[in-house]
């Protein structure tokens, strides 16, 4: 630590309100527990379970947030369905000035893994945020992802429809869904034919399980940023590894305490895996279910690592450099970033 002055309320309030870039974003789970409710009752659809009283989503562990983002998820029905997510996506993201972000959206539950019909819900989802981009000012791209937990061979489906719906709006494939189950290299066939597509690369490794599949994420799958990888740092050869070849970790650490991969922010290793050089950006993953926000992350990290408003123009503009999506687009989002 250095001797530097204590951040102060104005320090703070300056901090909050940055220009944000969020590379890890998943469509249903940034669904607002009102806009689930709201749908279910359109549909007649029984949601119980997934609520507390309170009316925020209601889960225990990992594997139960899993089943009830699916059972939420259960409500959007439509491509209609999810351009009005979209919207209400967006307008949190401009509520948190967030000018770029990457979305993950998932022809399982886009469509089943048909590609008409992702080609449907892909064309719903983009008109919104055109939409949304005229009226807010805030700039979407998608990452397709298959779900771990739903095997390879529905990946492969996923991924077909990735690799036939790749371009500029859709830039990305990667893999959510349970780590603890199957390999990824059972999945390398799916991302084989995304980077053959031109789609860029990221897996979900290193929020559950160890740094090995943090290594396997990136020999067996070859992705160049990492979803979480958080516990790579539990692996001190891997982090140099990290750092030296510039794989970038899309950290999501109100996820990581939320869902209790470490007891508190305190003792999150984001601070330590940045002063190791790995690039590290700051995500929300699913911020109604961890009742978090982008504002909210970078105040709580300013709060407890000391951070000042340097430390986050540098890793927002980090993840700019990161981003999936075309040069232009990139230079754009930097040049808005270096005129803040
Ligand atoms: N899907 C949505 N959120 C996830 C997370 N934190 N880990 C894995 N899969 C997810
Ligand atoms: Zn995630």
């Amino acid at each position: 630590m250095t001797d530097r002055e204590p951040l102060t309320e104005e320090d703070l309030a300056g901090i909050e309100t940055l220009p944000k870039v969020e590379l890890h974003l998943h469509i249903e789970g940034a669904a607002p527990p009102d806009f689930i409710r709201g749908l279910a009752q359109e549909k007649s659809v029984n949601l119980s379970g997934v609520f507390r009283p309170d009316g925020a989503y209601a889960f225990r562990d990992f594997g139960h947030f899993l089943q009830v983002y699916e059972a939420a998820t259960s409500v959007l029905k439509t491509p209609e369905d999810y351009a009005r997510l979209t919207t209400a996506v967006l307008e949190q993201c401009a509520d948190n000035d967030v000018i770029y972000a990457e979305t993950f959206l998932s022809p399982d539950f886009c469509g089943g893994g048909d590609l008409g019909a992702w080609r449907d819900y892909l064309a719903a989802i983009q008109d919104a945020a055109t939409r949304a981009e005229a009226q807010m000012g805030v700039t979407l791209r998608g990452i397709v992802t298959c779900v771990r937990h739903f095997g390879p061979d529905r990946a492969r489906a996923a991924a077909r429809c990735a690799a036939e719906t790749a371009g500029d709006w859709l830039v990305g494939f990667g893999m959510a869904g349970d780590e603890n189950r199957g390999a990824q290299k059972d999945f390398a066939y799916s991302f084989d034919m995304a980077r053959e597509a031109g789609l860029r690369l990221t897996s979900h490794a290193g929020e559950w399980r160890g740094p090995s599949e943090v290594r396997a994420a990136l020999d067996d799958l070859r992705v160049e940023r990492i979803g979480h990888g958080v516990r790579a740092f539990e692996d001190l050869a891997l982090v140099d590894r990290l750092a030296e070849d510039g794989v970038v970790l899309e950290v999501c650490p109100g996820s990581n305490v939320a869902l209790g991969v470490y007891g508190n922010l305190a003792k999150h290793p984001i601070d330590q895996l940045r002063q190791r050089g790995v690039t590290v950006t700051v995500s929300t993953d699913d911020p109604p279910f961890f009742h978090t926000s982008m504002r909210a992350e970078y105040l709580n990290l300013a709060r407890t690592f000391d951070w000042r408003a340097e430390d986050f123009m540098e890793i927002a503009r980090n993840a700019a450099r990161a981003a999936f999506c075309d040069s232009a687009t990139r230079d754009r989002i930097l040049k808005t970033l270096e005129g803040s």
